[in-house]
């Protein structure tokens, strides 16, 4: 089985699986697990942040943050595509009472200007805004990473006008390998933070929000709220210690292969692609020539798994996959579409 369906698929590896057997654990609840915490550190130092708190998931931890610093009734600015609007089950609304003004981007990318834009005058008729997030890379705007210098500008931008700024970094570990600017160049940006360790990093469970002591603080309330407070939870840290450490640095395969895999893709009839559109490990293409769902069928029928979504096809290659994965691949792709 080729599965390109998410980065979410990867299963722990055995040495992984040793780690985590074997991991010191204690009740995370009352503060006591060691693990839990060597993981808080070691996250926090990689953000430059002052702590970090370990959560089940990437949408607790974006709601949480999200909880932490609003009111109900206030807006939150976010752009049009991202994943805290589209996929999160209408959180914002459901638990923190927000609002949502989205902001269209291009591939996910929004400016400075962009932000002055959507804001409003103080007035006894508006809701307030208090908070500005940002998605890092953009999922459904193709894995794309934010230049510095915008992240630098929207920034600016949010500040001048008194809000905070949030990161989506779900998949920050690819826009750091594909800049080349590390993740506390990033995160020094924003006020909380949102990182996964079950995304190409390959751990089987677990996210991090990171922030100032304060915030961690009152974020570690509103975890217990939402029911992630875990107890012995050293078992599945311990599989995000082992992957931070051990899988970060391959984070380039994935983005050679998600190349490859675009550049085969766009010489194929009927497949309609823009390669230089690939900047990590996510790749979107279109089906021209065939309903989409029979290529999908087709390469299911080969033991290769893929997604549809956003209107198009997606392809993710991710720790599983080998470079003959990809050439494989392609040469069942280009079988299929020839009919
Ligand atoms: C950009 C982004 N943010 C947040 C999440 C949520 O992560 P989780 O599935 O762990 O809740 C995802 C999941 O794919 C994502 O792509």
């Amino acid at each position: 089985m080729i599965d390109l369906r998410s980065d979410t698929v990867t299963k722990p590896t055995d040495e992984m699986r040793r780690v985590m057997a074997s991991a010191e654990v204690d009740d995370d609840v009352l503060g006591h697990d060691p693990t839990v915490q060597r993981l808080e550190e070691q996250t926090a130092e990689i953000l430059g942040k002052d702590a970090a708190l370990f959560v089940p998931s990437g949408s607790m931890a974006n709601q949480i943050a999200l909880k932490t610093q609003t009111t109900a009734g206030d807006e939150v600015i976010m752009e049009a595509q991202c994943h805290m609007y589209w996929y999160e089950a209408g959180a914002p609304a459901a638990i923190s009472g927000v609002m949502c003004q989205l902001i269209a981007g291009q591939r996910g990318l929004f400016t400075g200007d962009d932000l002055r834009g959507a804001l409003r005058t103080p007035d006894v008729h508006f809701a307030r805004t208090t908070l500005v997030c940002v998605e890092d890379t953009h999922n459904r705007g193709g894995g794309s990473v934010w230049p510095i210098e915008q992240i630098a500008d929207v920034a600016a931008a949010a500040r001048e006008a008194g809000l905070k700024l949030h990161l989506d970094g779900a998949r920050l570990w690819n826009a750091a390998a594909a800049s080349g600017v590390n993740e506390a160049e990033h995160a020094k940006y924003f006020d909380s933070v949102a990182v996964c360790f079950s995304k190409a990093l390959g751990a089987p469970v677990g996210s991090a929000i990171a922030g100032d002591a304060d915030f961690i603080a009152e974020a570690r309330r509103f975890r217990k709220m939402f029911g992630g407070g875990m107890r012995q939870a050293g078992i599945i840290a311990a599989g995000a210690i082992y992957a931070l450490e051990n899988n970060r640095d391959r984070i380039a395969d994935d983005h050679a292969n998600a190349k490859r895999l675009a550049e085969g893709l766009a010489e194929i009839d009927g497949i309609e692609i823009d390669p230089a559109t690939v900047e990590t490990n996510l790749v979107y293409f279109r089906v021209t020539t065939i309903p989409a769902a029979d290529l999908v069928e087709g390469l299911d029928a080969e033991g290769i798994a893929l997604l549809g979504g956003n209107g198009s096809l997606r392809a993710v290659p991710n720790m599983m996959t080998s470079r003959d994965d990809i050439d494989t691949t392609l040469k069942a792709v280009a079988k299929i579409m020839k009919g």
